[in-house]
């Protein structure tokens, strides 16, 4: 048993997990949609969240969130995101990577929505309760994984290796990373340890893909827009963030021996033929995916 806090999905960091359900949700329903998943309405109308959350565009012309702009933001904002990761592994695996790590999982369905190579194997790291839910309403939609998907349930301030090892991870396979809408939370030590934890099980040719907000310029979200993002939410994300001290993470792996590079959320958004808006519009420029190989 883990001596860390415990969450579920509608409790701490969880719910932000539900938060981006309903972001994906919102664009899967929308025309052009960046990225379509077909489950993320069934997590968030199964959850018993804290505050209402939208799982479906038209959920925003109700009273609850008449005039509400926030969420068509949020929803533009993480289809970006995910659709910049979707190709990422769509790159790596046409390279022949074989084995894929989801940091923080959370609801992503990747495993379920995008064309993996046969053999291909897919861990989900996430804390046990969060996969539980997750677990549950997949079954309950009868989703099937189209590769070896493997849910490993440990929190990542603890010795996540020793789960992966557990769960069938293979240190000489090279393994596509990613770490998405993870290292706001995660204290300094763990994301220190994150990343020299990725190097040591990196066989080369393994590649990690990053999302990294500048923790210096959270500062960037003045308070009201910070305290109006959690209202939607229903948490107080400012105490969820660890905005202390850390490095870039395209140092981190540049140290490590890696090539990295960062494309900033505005540069995606606009490759993709969205334009970011409201706080994301605004700091766009300072949200980043690194990518890196070995
Ligand atoms: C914003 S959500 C992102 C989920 C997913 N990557 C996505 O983009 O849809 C943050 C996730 O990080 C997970 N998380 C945060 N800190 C963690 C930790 N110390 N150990 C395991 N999971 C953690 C939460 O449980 C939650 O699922």
């Amino acid at each position: 048993m883990s001596s860390f806090n415990q969450w579920d999905i509608v409790s701490g960091v969880g719910v932000t997990a539900l938060g981006v359900a309903a972001a994906r949700a919102l664009e899967t329903h929308r025309s052009g949609a960046l990225v379509t998943d077909p489950y993320a309405s069934a997590f968030v109308e199964a959850a018993d969240a804290p505050v209402p959350l939208p799982s479906h565009p038209r959920d925003l012309d109700s009273q609850a969130w008449k005039g509400d702009t926030v969420w068509m933001s949020m929803a533009t904002y993480v289809a970006v995101r995910s659709r910049f990761f979707d190709d990422f592994f769509a790159r790596a695996t046409a390279d022949g990577i074989g084995q894929a790590v989801l940091l923080a999982a959370g609801l992503d369905t990747r495993a379920f929505r995008l064309d993996w190579p046969a053999g291909c194997r897919l861990f989900e790291v996430d804390q046990p309760r969060v996969l539980e839910f997750k677990d549950t309403v997949l079954g309950e939609q009868q989703a099937q994984a189209r590769c070896d998907r493997r849910a490993v349930a440990v929190d990542l301030r603890d010795d996540w290796a020793a789960a992966l090892h557990d769960a069938g991870f293979d240190t000489t396979r090279p393994t596509a990373w990613l770490a998405e809408g993870l290292l706001p939370y995660l204290p300094a030590d763990a994301e220190n340890n994150l990343f020299a934890t990725i190097h040591r099980l990196s066989a080369p040719g393994s590649r990690i893909a990053v999302e990294h907000v500048d923790t210096q310029s959270l500062g960037m979200f003045d308070e009201e827009e910070m305290t109006q993002a959690g209202q939607q939410m229903g948490v107080d994300i400012s105490t969820l963030l660890h905005n202390e001290d850390k490095e870039h993470p395209e140092r981190v792996l540049t140290g490590l021996g890696w090539t990295a590079r960062s494309d900033t959320a505005q540069q995606t958004a606009r490759r993709y033929g969205r334009e970011l808006d409201g706080t994301m519009g605004r700091n766009g420029g300072k949200l980043e995916y690194i990518t890196a190989s070995r």
